[in-house]
């Protein structure tokens, strides 16, 4: 960046008799963060510019030298050779000045019945679209490696869990799926913003529209938007689709959040359902056993930061006054953090899922403990024609006394059953594995074997026909 002390004309200069304050170029410069927006400024101007030789407002000559002049600077600064300079403040101003050195006059049209104030918005709109695609695609990788990760282990029964008490034994694969059915909603849900990003603001102007002739279905119909906005108020003031972007991608990381949880939990020795692999976890610099499952501990603590970018976002719109306002300069920082980091976070993610392996011979052997199939032993009560309360309350004091002599519900004989209630018979065992329990959840969307093999097909063909809209 070029920061030396030579003043630099400012394109809206005109009225000033001062120089502007070094200081204050440096604290309104957003230059450093917005020249990520260099492909969709200049794709912007482009279509501008064919916009306005259509409609006859510049020569044909002119729109060609400024579509050359801006692939020229986009090439230059893919190459790196591009000098970015706080004075001009933003990605806007920089491009739109280099532009001018490079073609003369022709250049200073390219801002007919324009204003930054469409144009940035414009700009951000086709950034988040684009970026909304390409974490979608992430998405879809992470469920593929759980469905991968489901169909590692079709049979693998682990404990399943309310309140992090035993509850009930559940598949391996339908916890998986459980994931998988959050990112899908996921994905749902930045089709659905996608649907309100992409619409063209362009045409908008400063906040009032414009007296020349444009052909705004042009414009947006050349960059791909759906549609044009129906406002030039609003459509220079809002940010609401950023805000419904951030609480999209705020909800993919408390799923991505609530996951890691469950690997950090997972891989204790308490649990011991997993082992991470060595090379996603670091050691202690002082105790020599420890092997440390930083990579999930560092996405459930990335969430706070998305979070704050969703509340970033909310309370910089939340008292604006129409239109256009500077503080909405601040909402790209917020919106390009929680992208790299959701993106990261889905990357790392789906690496883990895909090199995880549940250590299925401790599992096992922990799966007895805890009463899992005492449910089962109500519901085949109940299926005696036991009123499912009472049929409850006699489960319960059958767990009371396994409590108390430190034994299993299935090693009760068949008599000390019947102490508890004479409609237990031997086809009570049948029920009181955990097998038995599995396969007795066979309820849509429950856990028994053909059910969740149902659902691993249902998956296989919606992750196949995938499809962003
Ligand atoms: N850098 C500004 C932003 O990000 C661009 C728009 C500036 N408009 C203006 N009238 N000062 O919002």
């Amino acid at each position: 960046m070029n920061n030396d002390k030579k003043t630099v004309k400012k394109p809206w200069g005109g009225r000033f008799a001062e120089d502007t304050d070094k200081l204050v170029e440096r604290f309104t410069a957003s230059i450093h963060f917005d020249k990520r927006l260099y492909r969709q400024d200049i794709a912007g101007s482009k279509a501008h510019a064919t916009m306005l030789v259509k409609q006859g407002i510049i020569s044909p000559e002119e729109g060609m030298a400024i579509v050359r002049g801006l692939d020229e600077i986009q090439h230059d600064i893919e190459a790196g050779k591009f000098v970015w300079q706080e004075a001009l403040e933003d990605v806007h101003m920089n491009i739109e000045q280099a532009l001018v050195e490079r073609i003369g006059d022709a250049g200073k049209k390219l801002h007919t019945a324009r204003s930054r104030n469409d144009q940035v918005v414009t700009d951000t709109r086709l950034y988040l679209r684009d970026e909304t695609d390409r974490i979608s695609d992430l998405i879809h990788g992470l469920q593929l490696a759980l469905l991968s990760q489901a169909k590692r282990h079709p049979e693998l029964i682990i404990p399943g869990y309310t309140h992090l008490q035993r509850a009930q034994p559940v598949l391996w694969p339908h916890h998986m799926l459980a994931y998988y059915e959050m990112f899908k909603r996921d994905k749902e849900r930045l089709a659905d913003c996608r649907r309100r990003i992409n619409i063209c603001p362009l045409g908008s102007a400063a906040l009032a529209g414009t007296g020349l002739p444009i052909d705004r279905e042009f414009t947006a119909n050349e960059l791909g938007f759906d549609d044009i906005s129906a406002n030039s108020m609003d459509a220079v003031a809002d940010r609401d689709f950023a805000v419904e972007f951030l609480a999209a991608l705020s909800i993919i990381m408390a799923h991505l959040s609530r996951l890691s949880e469950e690997l950090i939990l997972w891989s204790t020795v308490e649990f011991g359902f997993i082992e991470l692999p060595d090379a996603f976890c670091t050691g202690s610099s002082i105790m020599p056993q420890k092997k440390n499952p930083d990579v999930p501990e560092l996405i459930r603590g990335k969430t706070g930061r998305v979070y704050g970018c969703l509340m970033a976002m909310l309370t910089l719109i939340k008292a604006l006054p129409m239109t256009y306002n500077r503080d909405l300069q601040e909402d790209k920082e917020a919106l390009f953090d929680a992208i790299d980091t959701v993106s990261a976070s889905l990357e790392m993610m789906t690496a883990i899922i895909s090199r995880l392996e549940p250590k299925k011979e401790h599992i096992g052997k922990v799966l007895e403990k805890g009463f899992l199939t005492a449910t089962d032993l109500a519901d085949y009560l109940v299926k005696k024609e036991l009123p499912f309360r009472s049929a409850h309350e006699v489960a319960g004091r059958i767990v009371a006394r396994c409590i108390e002599t430190g034994r299993d519900i299935k090693d009760l004989s068949l008599d000390e059953f019947k102490a508890f209630s004479p409609l237990i018979e031997e086809d009570v065992y049948d029920v009181l594995t955990v097998e038995g329990s599995l396969r007795s959840r066979c309820s849509i969307g429950g856990t028994a074997p053909e059910t969740v093999a149902e659902a691993v097909r249902r998956a296989e063909i919606e992750l196949n026909g995938f499809n962003k809209q």
